[in-house]
């Protein structure tokens, strides 16, 4: 949801904003452009379209500087174009900037500062700022900045260049993320760590109402009052060459890859010897609070609320208590009933999606208890809740989401496990059934995938296949929903998912000779019912793909294809499931030839609403 970069130090400026943008492109792809200074003017280039476009127009034409800020854009206000591209200049050339977020009441503003004699030159809601700081300014860009920020609404992470103060790069966030990177010698601003990695792990996450200042010897980053803010250091724990394509062709296939390892963390040390039950220090819920709940809700986005979807199906059935999952854009605006006695699970991959934190803070506001399950740590997310557990994915690059996907599955069974632990909900014999399960997940997953082409005759036969209907019971209906938003995210492929036994109320009708339909059959106790529902879109001779559990093999005598998943205890089973639904997608893209880790009109992290 746009990438900003800003580098202050001793080298060339202009190739480590562009290397920086590079690793920040999957936030945002629609244009990009820096700005440096350089004597006595700001020089900008900008380009509509990827970085590559921009790249190839300075490759003309490098600006020496060692100052200077970048941007790759995920439209929101105006069109992708190169006036719309960042930075923003004002009328006098002298403060060039680069936002993040929307500045919701830019329209006000933009009339008001026509009316001061203002030339705006791009449709955005970030031009506002450089024409509200020429107008402001009195001498101090920090003293203008206050005074500009106190009139702007909505989210913003900002950084402001100026001709007048050459020496320094100032940047402000509010419910958009923002990190510096401290070097030697040199200072780096990023919306995301992988921007930093090559040139430090040292950083400073900043933090809602902050501004930083940075210098090549110093960064001072003052609070919401104007007083410093003693920042503690985070280090990244994290290698540069996770973030690296490490020899698969696309980033979204490496991490289908990295599942088995990335489960294999998201359990280790929250499982207790013996198969005993979960440790997980990490919730500090108190006794009577936990005795007394009485409803969770999860809310989220997107592939996170997918995963909510399964942790309904999980939590009720392994800890005895109603969960309901809502659309984190629905669920703050629908007034839920909340109090002291429920728990809000939020779940985000980034934890900085806009609608997921405004949910958050409802959710808060309310009196719940908020559990966060996340995979960044210190995100926006994870600071607000009261509790947080950590996915430990790794990073996730890709647009479509795949391993952060399956480690907050993990992560609900865990949450599953302990919130039954607490409340007695589950026999000693059951609990270690699952854990002993749970403990195998890596070593299945693993196994699917090295099944995985038996995809690719059906990818093959069908990618130039106009629909795709997905359909399963219970955990296979969430599932599905998965597979079906993947496939529509990077295929670009219609995708419908479906509940079974619903189709025939009125989607059956869609049905016809060779549509395909993934079928889903990993629940033994529904599978006679979902073998009714394969059998009916077979009589309306549908193609018919299923994703099965070994011991299930009766869905062959129907399906025209089956790929078969491990036994594993059927609560577990969506893990293994959704393995072949994210290589169907993926290979459906390659076959298209789509572009697979930069989906058109997505962008990761959706820091706006
Ligand atoms: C789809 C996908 C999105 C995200 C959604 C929420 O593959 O990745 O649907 O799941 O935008 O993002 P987070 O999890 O960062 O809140």
């Amino acid at each position: 949801m746009c990438g900003i970069v800003g580098y202050i130090g001793g080298r060339q400026a202009a190739p480590i904003l562009l290397d920086g943008l590079q690793k920040l492109e999957y936030r945002g792809y629609d244009s990009a452009g820096i700005a440096v200074l350089g004597d006595n003017v700001i020089k900008l280039q900008k380009k509509t379209g990827k970085l590559i476009g921009l790249r190839a127009q300075m490759n003309e034409s490098m600006p020496t500087s060692t100052v200077g800020i970048g941007h790759t854009r995920w439209a929101t206000h105006g069109r992708p174009s190169d006036a719309n591209a960042h930075p923003h200049l004002d009328c006098s050339g002298r403060f060039a900037v680069v936002h993040n977020g929307i500045i919701e009441n830019y329209l006000n503003l933009r009339e008001q500062l026509i009316s001061q004699g203002h030339v705006f030159r791009s449709e955005t809601d970030t031009e506002v700022l450089p024409h509200l700081i020429e107008e402001l300014y009195t001498g101090d860009l920090v003293e203008t900045m206050q005074r500009v920020l106190e009139k702007v609404d909505g989210s913003y992470a900002a950084v402001v260049l100026s001709l007048d103060e050459p020496d320094q790069l100032l940047a402000a966030r509010h419910d958009s993320p923002l990190v510096v990177g401290l070097g030697e010698g040199e200072n780096f601003l990023a919306s995301d760590i992988p921007a930093l990695l090559a040139h430090t792990r040292r950083t400073y996450i900043l933090e809602d109402g902050e501004i930083a200042v940075l210098t090549r010897d110093r960064v001072q980053v003052l609070g919401r009052n104007g007083q410093p803010v003693e920042k503690q250091i985070y280090t990244v724990k994290w290698e540069a060459k996770q973030a690296e394509k490490d020899g698969y062709a696309h980033f979204m296939l490496k991490e289908i890859h990295e599942q088995p390892r990335a489960i294999k963390d998201t359990l280790s040390g929250r499982i207790a010897a013996g198969d005993s039950g979960v440790t997980l220090k990490e919730i500090n819920i108190p006794e009577e609070q936990l005795r007394e709940m009485n409803k969770i809700f999860i809310t989220a986005c997107g592939t996170a609320y997918h995963a909510g979807l399964v942790g309904k199906h999980i939590i009720e059935s392994l800890a005895r208590i109603p969960v309901e999952v809502d659309i984190a854009s629905e669920f703050r605006y629908r007034n839920p009933l909340l109090d002291r006695n429920s728990l809000v699970i939020v779940v985000s991959q980034s934890g900085e999606t806009a609608d997921t934190l405004a949910a958050l803070r409802e959710a808060k506001r309310k009196g719940a208890r908020v559990l966060a399950v996340t995979n960044v740590v210190d995100s926006s997310v994870a600071r607000e809740a009261d509790d947080v557990l950590y996915t430990w994915a790794g990073p996730e690059i890709a647009v479509a989401s795949t391993k952060a996907y399956t480690t907050q599955l993990v992560c609900m069974y865990l949450i599953g496990l302990y919130l039954a632990q607490q409340r007695g909900a589950l026999g000693p014999g059951e609990t270690a059934e699952i854990v002993a399960e749970l403990r195998k997940l890596p070593g299945k997953v693993s196994a699917v995938l090295e099944n995985g082409s038996d995809i690719e005759n059906f990818v093959r036969q069908y990618s130039n296949c106009g629909s795709v209907f997905y359909i399963g019971r219970g955990l296979d209906h969430a599932v599905a929903m998965e597979g079906s938003l993947k496939l529509k995210e990077i295929s670009y492929i219609h995708a419908e998912a479906y509940a079974a036994g619903e189709l025939k109320h009125g989607t059956l009708a869609l049905i016809e000779k060779d549509v395909p339909v993934i079928a889903l059959a990993t629940q033994a106790d529904l599978f006679e019912k979902m073998l009714s529902n394969i059998k009916e879109v077979k009589a309306r001779d549908a193609v018919v793909v299923a994703v099965a559990m070994r011991g299930l093999e009766e869905v062959a005598k129907e399906a025209d294809q089956v790929m078969y998943i491990p036994r594993t205890h059927q609560v577990l089973a969506p893990v293994l499931a959704v393995i072949p639904l994210q290589l169907l997608a993926y290979h459906m893209a390659v076959a298209r030839n789509c572009d697979v880790d930069q989906p058109r009109n997505l962008a990761k992290s959706v820091t706006v609403e």
